[in-house]
């Protein structure tokens, strides 16, 4: 296993002091970054073939260049630190462990982009993450890392910490604005995108955590050394949250050419008790469940887009024999229910009526128009939906199901 980049501090250093940090080469990527002209740390970016870590995929480089050229200001930078995905947990590893690389991420956004002002929202429930990075803030603040004149620079940044309250769908991005904002944490509709339209409709630059946290690490190193970390179409780094029935659950750093065995069996310490796969849901609640013949995809984006998955926020649960599968789509479908914010008919009525049919089934009344019916409502909560939430909240279901050999195509 190569060395990590993005946990190379994690539980080496006392993450609630700046020296340690600094001792480690803390914010000399900021230090050179103001030194550089803005454009050329966003063509970096661009060129390092960073995607975003939250779910969606989309080139960092492409966000920040559309907010670098809107003219308009003030502009924002935001932080997704929601990590609302159900088995998603590496973005707490980090703000937990290693705060300072995000504010030195968002102060380095800040300037290639041209914002002055930054926010992290971090997920309500995350109460030491979220001491972490208000201190991590507090301090760097008063070390002038952040502030006016960073650095006796013509660049100021202020960086708000933010907490959410505990709903899922506060994760998307336009949701989260909405949320900050003070209103009722539900999605807009898109387009306009945040690049144009973002926090209090201004442009916003918004990105996950771990997308920020590469940040660092690619103007300090280059775009060329972050390409050969990983395979041609998926650079970088990677943090996968592996959870289930595991020997050593935990978040693993690896690149995007590692197998889900591999994750499984060598970072993972394999299947707990000796036993065996039943199935694996990659990419969380919102992602797709795998059946044990399929555990030699490479969990990259392409990788499991060939087997119909997507990698989402890397996370990996394992279901072994010993789970009883129906309680497990019960659960999710519970989830789906209850977490839809209600402000477009087909998530919100889908969501319902899929739970009512996963239960029935779960009770042992398997009928074929079922299946049919759930398929039904996956295919318009998916084509209809405003947001992520009901666009994919019939994946998982429909995947356990395939898995279970009520096949469904
Ligand atoms: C229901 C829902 C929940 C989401 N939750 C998160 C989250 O907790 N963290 C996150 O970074 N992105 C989440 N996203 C994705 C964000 O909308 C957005 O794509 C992401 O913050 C962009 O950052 P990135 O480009 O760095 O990935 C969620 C999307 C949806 C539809
Ligand atoms: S898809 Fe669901 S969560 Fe998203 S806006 Fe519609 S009702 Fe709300």
């Amino acid at each position: 296993m190569a060395e990590p980049v993005l946990l190379r501090r994690v539980g080496h250093v006392d993450p609630t002091r700046l020296e340690d940090y600094l001792a480690w080469g803390g914010f000399e990527a900021l230090r050179r970054a103001l030194l550089r002209r803005p454009e050329s740390i966003v063509d970096e970016v661009k060129a390092s073939g960073l995607v975003g870590r939250g779910g969606a995929a989309f080139p960092t480089g492409v966000k920040w260049e559309a907010v670098a050229r809107e003219s308009r200001t003030p502009k924002y930078v935001v932080c997704n630190a929601d990590e609302s995905e159900p088995g998603t947990f590496k973005d707490r590893v980090l703000m937990e462990g290693d705060p300072f690389v995000l504010v030195e991420a968002m102060a380095i956004a800040g300037h290639a982009v041209g914002a002055e002002e930054g926010y992290i929202y971090v997920r309500g429930e995350y109460i030491r993450a979220y001491e972490r990075i208000k201190n991590a803030v507090e301090e760097a603040t008063r070390a002038g890392f952040l502030g006016d004149h960073i650095l006796d620079s013509d660049v100021s940044f202020h960086v708000h910490v933010y907490r959410g309250a505990g709903a899922y769908v506060c994760g998307e991005e336009t949701a989260l604005f909405e949320s900050i904002e003070g209103k009722r944490g539900q999605p807009r509709q898109k387009p306009p995108f945040p690049t144009t339209h973002g926090l209090f409709g201004r442009p916003t630059v918004i990105n996950n955590v771990e997308t920020l946290a590469n940040i660092p690490p690619i103007v300090l190193h280059g775009p060329e050394w972050f390409r050969s970390l990983g395979p041609e179409d998926a650079p970088g780094p990677k943090l996968y949250s592996v959870s289930g029935a595991v020997n050593a659950p935990g978040v693993y750093e690896a690149p995007m050419s590692v197998t889900l065995r591999e994750l499984i069996e060598e970072y993972a310490g394999g299947v707990r008790n000796g036993g065996r796969v039943q199935a694996v849901l990659v990419g969380g609640a919102a992602g797709t469940f795998l059946g044990p013949k399929e555990l030699d995809v490479p969990m990259s984006f392409s990788g499991l887009r060939k087997v119909g998955a997507a990698l989402g926020s890397g996370a990996v649960m394992v279901i072994d024999e010993q789970v009883d599968m129906w309680e497990v789509l019960l659960r999710l479908a519970r989830f789906f229910a209850h977490e839809s914010c209600g402000k477009c008919y087909p998530c919100q009525l889908g969501t319902q009526r899929q739970l009512e049919i996963v239960r029935r089934m779960a009770s042992g009344r398997i009928r074929y128009q079922d299946i049919l019916r759930l398929r039904d409502i996956q295919a318009t909560m998916a084509d209809a939906s405003i947001c992520g939430l009901g666009q994919t909240a019939g994946n998982a279901i429909l995947s356990g199901l395939r898995v279970m050999g009520l096949d469904v195509s």
